[in-house]
C-alpha cells in the first residue's frame, strides 16, 4: 500500500543516500514538478540545496515574481535568479524545428546551471542537479520501455552529452496527481500544488515558427488574457491546462474599425486529462470562448483571429511542438 507519506519517506531516504554530504542545485521553473522535487530534496538535505530560477524570457506574465515571492515564502528555500533572456533568444534565433528548439533550450538551461555552479564554487562543490522529471516525461521521451520517442521533454531528452552534474530525479516514478499529493504532504501551498502544468521550454514551443522578442510579447499578452478569463469563469480545476499557441508564420485578412488587418491567429488548446498521457479537448462554454476571443483581438495588436483546437490526444499532443 503506497501512501503519500511512505512515498515521501522513501524518496527522502534515497536522496540522502545519493547525495550524502554533498550539495545540490535545483532548477526551479515555477511549475509543480520542480517545486515538489526541490521541497523533497530540501527535506532530505536542508540548506545544502540551492535553487536556481532561470528567467529564459520564455515565461508567462507574472511567473518570475510568483516564484521569487510565493515559493520562497512557503519554503524558505535559498533562491538565485539568473537573467538569461538574451542568451536564450540568441540561441533560438532562426530556429523553427520543434525538436531543435527543445534541444537548444535544454542545452542552454544546463549551461546556465553550470555557470551558477561556478558562481557558487566558493561555498563548495555542487555536484548534483535536481530535476522534476515525471514518469510520463520519461516514457514520452523514449526513456521508458518499448515506447516510441514522441518529443524530447527538455529535462529528459534534451540534456547535453557532456553533462557535468549527477542527476537527482525523485519524481521519476510518479504521475502528476501523486506529485501534487506529495507537495501537499510537504506543506506547499495550494497556489503552487494546484498550478496547471506548463512546459519547461515555455512559450518557446508555443510559437510556431522562429521565437523572437516581439512574438513572445504578443503570445504573453494573449496567454495572460486567456488565463485570466478561465480563472474568472471558475474553470481552473475543470481544465488540465489551456495552451495558447501563436501561429507566427501564418497571417489572415481581417477588418477592424474602418481598416483592413493582416495579423496572426492564436489557437486555444483547452484540454482535460488525468495524467497528460491522453487528453480530451474541453468543451468550454461559448460565452467564455467569446470573451477570450473578443479581448484578445481587441487588446493584442498583432492578433486578428482566435481559433479553437478540437483534437484529442491521441492523435494530437497537448502542446503543438
Ligand atoms: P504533450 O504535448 O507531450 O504534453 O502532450 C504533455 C504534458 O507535458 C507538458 N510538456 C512538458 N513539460 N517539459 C515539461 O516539463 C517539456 O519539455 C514538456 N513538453 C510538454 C505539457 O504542457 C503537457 O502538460
Amino acid at each position: 500500500q503506497w501512501t503519500t507519506s511512505s512515498i515521501v519517506d522513501e524518496q527522502v531516504a534515497r536522496i540522502r543516500e545519493q547525495i550524502g554530504d554533498g550539495k545540490a542545485i535545483c532548477g526551479l521553473s515555477g511549475g509543480v514538478d520542480s517545486a515538489v522535487a526541490a521541497a523533497l530534496v530540501q527535506r532530505a538535505i536542508g540548506d545544502r540545496l540551492t535553487c536556481v530560477f532561470v528567467d529564459h524570457g520564455l515565461l508567462r506574465a507574472g511567473e518570475r515574481a510568483q516564484v521569487e515571492r510565493d515559493y520562497v515564502a512557503a519554503t524558505g528555500i535559498r533562491l538565485v535568479t539568473v537573467d538569461a533572456r538574451e542568451r536564450f533568444l540568441d540561441a533560438l534565433a532562426g530556429v523553427t524545428d520543434p525538436e531543435e528548439k527543445r534541444k537548444i533550450i535544454g542545452r542552454e538551461f544546463i549551461r546556465v546551471f553550470e555557470q551558477a555552479e561556478r558562481d557558487l564554487k566558493a561555498e563548495g562543490d555542487y555536484k548534483f542537479l535536481v530535476q522534476g522529471t515525471l514518469y510520463p516525461d520519461v516514457v514520452e521521451s523514449g526513456g521508458g520501455t518499448g515506447t516510441a520517442n514522441i518529443k524530447s521533454h527538455h529535462n529528459v531528452g534534451g540534456l547535453p552529452d557532456d553533462l557535468q552534474f549527477e542527476l537527482v530525479e525523485p519524481l521519476r516514478a510518479l504521475f502528476k496527481d501523486e506529485v501534487r499529493r506529495v507537495g501537499t504532504e510537504l506543506g506547499l501551498p495550494e497556489t503552487i500544488v494546484q498550478r496547471q502544468p506548463f512546459p519547461g521550454p515555455g512559450l518557446g514551443i508555443r510559437i510556431i515558427g522562429e521565437v523572437t522578442h516581439d512574438r513572445l510579447e504578443t503570445l504573453r499578452q494573449a496567454d495572460a488574457i486567456t488565463r485570466e478569463e478561465l480563472t474568472l469563469a471558475g474553470l481552473d480545476r475543470t481544465i488540465w491546462q489551456c495552451p495558447v499557441v501563436l501561429l507566427a508564420d501564418v497571417r489572415s485578412v481581417g477588418v477592424q474599425g474602418d481598416g483592413r488587418t493582416y495579423g496572426h491567429p492564436v489557437v486555444l488548446r483547452p484540454v482535460s486529462s488525468e495524467d497528460a498521457m491522453t487528453a480530451d479537448w474541453t468543451r468550454l462554454p461559448y460565452e467564455v470562448l467569446e470573451r477570450i476571443s473578443t479581448r484578445i483581438t481587441n487588446e493584442v495588436a498583432e492578433v486578428n483571429r482566435v481559433v479553437l483546437d478540437v483534437t484529442s490526444k491521441p492523435p494530437g499532443t497537448i502542446e503543438w511542438e
